[in-house]
């Protein structure tokens, strides 16, 4: 889709300029760079066109950006303001934008995580007419940190360990969608905190392929270089002082291994039993959902003298508990804070109305329990969390209070003191910080961590 020069230059000031918070000024840009400008999107933001693509993407203004911790990268990576939202924007060739693109528009629709694109843009010039290099526009994936920022001061190896975990579980997600990845690493992953563990996306789509279905060699071969990638990460980490000490690099990498393959065993392998252990398949399917997979088919064979069973699952989609917590409450939730949030909600329902149907007594949970959690959190605090995650640490923080004071803690006390004792001192983690934390931004530019 090419637009027209300057097409969306509002002629109504909006109500920023009036408050004075914008100058209202039309932005200067020189009319090659409009009139050439070459826009490939699904859907059109015009807040798109007020962006200065006619400069190359180092000297962009500050006004336009947003300083959001970011992972380490080849390319000219910046987050800019669009709108009400954020996007992220990768300087690259056209080739390459233009696959990277497309190959994350299908893995939005295989549903598997991965941030979404927004746009390719070409044709851009600068001031003097000289070319500029095409990007690739996504959006920023909210709450979402780099590895290097999920930390603060070191590593720990618990957390380095749930790194890993969820970094296996996304590759065995994308394998079973047919996505071979070819540049698996920490860096080309963004992490979201998901009840204590961590969920992860796919940031970095270049290197990536699909297939129908992939070889045991394809798998083994992206085994092998998240391995080997992820061991240089964790060197780097280690030279820089940032993991703690105890930490062996290559060791840990070899976790990522063995993460996979268990999770991989579990989906897809065959299990054979004796006919009278029937109860196996009720027991498989219920491993396979706490995990957060659905199944959808079963294979079942038994041997010619009938007395052996086979069986043979087919995994569909991970997120069963998103979709259950999503079916009952209208609350999106990332799928280890939906299974704590169900368990809460199920266990309200046995002490308090046991007789009621579990549609009803959901939304009661939401309104008695979720919300007054949600609302209860002061405005400056807001942005420290995802409300998800919020509500997860203050039923932790509940349970902890009653059994070290051996009372029951009423919720209204617990909210106060986790207010008080946990969220007030962790930092902001919401995409839109509105000031720019500087001291951040250098010491992660500078591969460091953040304090
Ligand atoms: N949509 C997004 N949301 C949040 N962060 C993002 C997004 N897109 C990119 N980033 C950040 O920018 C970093 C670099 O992006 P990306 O890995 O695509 O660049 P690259 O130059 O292709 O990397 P490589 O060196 O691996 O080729 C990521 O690690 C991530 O921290
Ligand atoms: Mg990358």
């Amino acid at each position: 889709m090419t637009e027209p020069a300057g097409a969306n230059w509002r002629d109504e000031p909006t109500d920023w300029e009036q408050q004075g918070k914008l100058p209202r000024t039309r932005p200067s840009v020189p009319q090659k760079a409009l009139a050439s400008l070459n826009i490939t999107a699904a859907s059109m933001d015009p807040g798109l066109l007020d962006l200065p693509w006619h400069l190359p993407l180092e000297e962009w203004p500050k006004d336009n950006l947003a300083a959001l911790p970011r992972g380490i990268s080849r390319h000219v990576v910046r987050f800019a303001r669009m709108g009400d939202s954020l996007i992220a924007i990768k300087e690259t060739s056209e080739h390459v934008a233009r696959q990277e693109y497309h190959m994350l528009r299908k893995l939005r629709r295989l549903n598997v995580p991965s941030v979404e694109p927004v746009a390719v843009i070409t044709g851009r010039y600068d001031a003097d007419g000289q070319d500029l290099q095409p990007v690739l526009v996504t959006k920023h994936l909210r709450f979402s940190l780099p590895y290097r920022a999920v930390f603060s001061q070191t590593l720990r190896q618990v957390t380095l360990t749930r790194l890993i975990d969820a970094q296996a579980l996304l590759l065995v997600r994308l394998h079973l969608a047919g996505f071979y990845w070819g540049d698996v690493s920490l860096s080309n992953t963004l992490f979201r905190r998901d009840a204590g563990a961590f969920a992860a996306y796919l940031v970095d789509a270049e290197t990536g392929e699909l297939y129908p279905e992939l070889s045991r060699g394809q798998r083994e071969y992206d085994l092998e270089i998240a391995r080997v990638n992820i061991a240089g990460e964790l060197m780097d980490l280690a030279e820089g002082g940032l993991i703690e000490d105890s930490v062996d690099p290559l060791d840990t990498s070899e976790r990522i291994m063995k993460s996979y393959r268990n999770l991989w065993a579990e989906l897809t392998e065959k299990e054979s039993f004796e006919l009278g252990e029937r109860w196996r398949v009720n027991a498989r399917i219920r491993r396979l959902n706490e995990l957060g997979f659905d199944v959808d088919e079963l294979t079942i064979n038994t041997t010619a003298d009938g007395s052996q069973v086979q069986l043979q699952p087919k995994v569909v989609d991970a997120g069963h508990h998103q979709r259950r917590l999503l079916r009952l409450t209208g609350l999106d939730a990332q799928e280890n804070q939906a299974r704590r949030l169900l368990n809460d909600m199920d266990s309200y329902r046995a002490d308090n109305h046991p007789e009621l149907d579990e549609e009803l007594s959901a939304h009661l949970w939401v309104t008695q329990v979720f919300e007054p959690i949600v609302k209860s959190v002061p405005r400056e605090l807001g942005s420290k969390l995802e409300q998800a995650e919020v509500v997860h640490e203050v039923l932790e923080h509940r349970w902890y209070m009653s059994e070290k004071e051996n009372r029951n803690v009423p919720m209204a006390e617990a909210v106060q003191s986790y207010l008080n004792t946990v969220l007030r001192h962790r930092r902001d983690e919401a995409a839109i910080l509105l000031s720019t934390d500087t001291r951040t931004m250098n010491i992660l530019e500078s591969g460091g961590a953040p304090e």
